[in-house]
């Protein structure tokens, strides 16, 4: 099939190659022209593994191609997707005007039949909203229709996510529409459930929020862990043993960040609040998760007891592992507090560096070129984000190169027995 998808970022992109890796004909369309120019020039503009073979392969084939024309996407795509950023304003709604935008512009250039579908996370009703626009700004009056299907991809995993994903939603009331969808996803051979748009709309804010739930949910079990000498790892297995629970998703540590789970959440809480059906619930996810770094914090400043003029070394800036991504990171977050506390802050990141260098608030802080580098002289050293490389340090050589043996895990990445047996005084969550 011939698609569109407008918006190339981490889920437009991603899409878009994966789509392409099925045999579509897919034009990724970004109005970013440094983002396309790049993509053209063969460079990937974000890190997710498995993403560059996958784009070099399929520009080859010539089943992936770039524009910044919207107007040209639209002409080649006969399903159109709208993959564009949907952030947050300061009162936890969702901006929508990025969706708004591209649907005025689709309507301004749509000359026959296209199925129009929303895969950014957007409030429900946003369907309607968009279908409305596109009525309004189309003025050729040509036939169209709006799906919902949201996307579950997750980073650092997005390739084989949206390769082989749990289910495909798609919200939809016209039957033309669901057919052409279907046949898109046919492919992937993927559980598909068809729904109402506002259900599909729905489906993705109360799955992220009942996520983000579970993290909460064992990081308020790991403060009583801790307060009773229990372990937050032993009972998450036991809890998530039964298939009723499952172990995903329970791992104790400084809480969640990344671009979807702190703004979908403060979004649900949004549309609850509009729509007179106050989910305060999920008022306490987020409190819970805001202090679990401040938690955290207490334990490092009660071993250093004061931190200025301390050189502390950070392990990851990456919101979570296997990405580059730094957007609402709570090891982000860990940096700034140290730095505003006056420590001497040395970070090492695999990927995640150079878009924290570009975003400039960790300024004072000075970025290592490995995990060793950083901890060099430190009087402590803390994990903030579980990459795999961190697992695999040399503990011996670590100590060595530390002023002090003082390590703080805030992913639980390491086993305590082993660190204490290399002589760290080790400190994790909940254990
Ligand atoms: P992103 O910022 O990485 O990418 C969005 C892209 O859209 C950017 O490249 C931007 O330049 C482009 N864009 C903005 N306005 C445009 C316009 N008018 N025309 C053409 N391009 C335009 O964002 P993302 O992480 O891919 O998220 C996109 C949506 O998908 C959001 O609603 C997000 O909540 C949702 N989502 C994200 C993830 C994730 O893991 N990142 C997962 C599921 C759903
Ligand atoms: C999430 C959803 O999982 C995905 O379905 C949706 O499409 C986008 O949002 P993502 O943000 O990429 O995906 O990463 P995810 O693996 O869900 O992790 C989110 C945050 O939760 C990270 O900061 C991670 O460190 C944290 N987390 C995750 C925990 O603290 N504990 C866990 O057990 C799992």
């Amino acid at each position: 099939m011939k698609l569109c998808i407008i918006g190339s970022g981490y889920v437009g992109l991603v899409t878009g190659a994966c789509f392409a890796e099925v045999g579509h004909h897919v034009i990724c369309v970004d109005n970013n022209q440094k983002k396309i120019d790049m993509l053209l020039a063969g460079q990937i503009p974000i890190y997710e593994p498995g993403l560059e073979e996958l784009v070099t392969r399929n520009v080859a084939a010539k089943r992936l191609m770039f524009t910044t024309s919207i107007e040209e996407g639209v002409a080649h795509g006969e399903v159109v997707f709208i993959a564009v950023p949907t952030p947050p304003q300061a009162d936890g709604s969702v901006d929508l005007s990025y969706i708004e935008a591209v649907a005025r512009e689709i309507a301004g250039v749509l000359k026959e039949y296209r199925v129009i579908v929303d895969k950014s996370t957007v409030p429900v009703k946003t369907g309607e909203k968009v279908a409305e626009t596109i009525r309004r700004y189309n003025k050729t009056g040509c036939e169209f229709d709006v799906v919902s299907n949201p996307e579950f991809l997750r980073e650092g995993c997005a390739v084989p996510d949206l390769m082989k994903p749990d289910r495909i939603v798609i919200g939809s009331n016209n039957d033309r529409a669901v057919s052409l969808m279907k046949k898109v996803y046919e492919p992937f051979m993927a559980p598909i459930l068809v729904t109402d748009i506002n259900s599909a709309e729905l489906i993705k804010h109360a799955a992220n929020s009942f996520l983000a739930l579970k993290i909460s949910y064992i990081n308020a079990v790991a403060a009583i862990c801790e307060a009773s000498g229990a372990d937050v790892e032993k009972v998450a297995d036991g809890i998530g043993m039964d298939r009723r629970i499952g172990r995903n998703f329970l791992n104790a540590g400084l809480g969640y960040g990344g671009s979807c789970f702190p703004k979908d959440i403060a979004a649900f809480i949004s549309i609850s609040r509009q729509l007179g059906v106050p989910f305060t619930l999920l008022e306490e996810v987020e409190r819970i998760n805001a202090s679990a770094l401040e938690h955290f914090l207490v334990k490092v400043r009660e071993a250093l007891w004061v931190l200025r003029d301390k050189k502390i070394a950070v392990w990851g800036l990456a919101f979570k592992p296997d990405t580059d991504d730094i957007r609402c990171s709570v090891a982000m977050d860990l940096v700034v507090q140290l730095l505003k506390e006056g420590a001497y802050v040395s970070v090492y990141d695999p990927k995640g560096m150079e878009k924290a260098k570009e975003l400039g608030t960790l300024k004072k802080a000075t970025f290592a070129a490995s995990p060793l580098e950083a901890a060099q002289d430190a009087e402590a050293l803390i994990i903030a984000t579980e990459w795999e490389e961190f697992a695999n340090v040399d503990l011996a050589a670590l100590k060595k190169t530390m002023h002090t043996p003082l390590l703080f895990d805030g992913r639980n990445l390491l086993h305590p027995d082993i660190a204490r047996e290399a002589g760290f005084t080790y400190v994790s969550v909940g254990r």
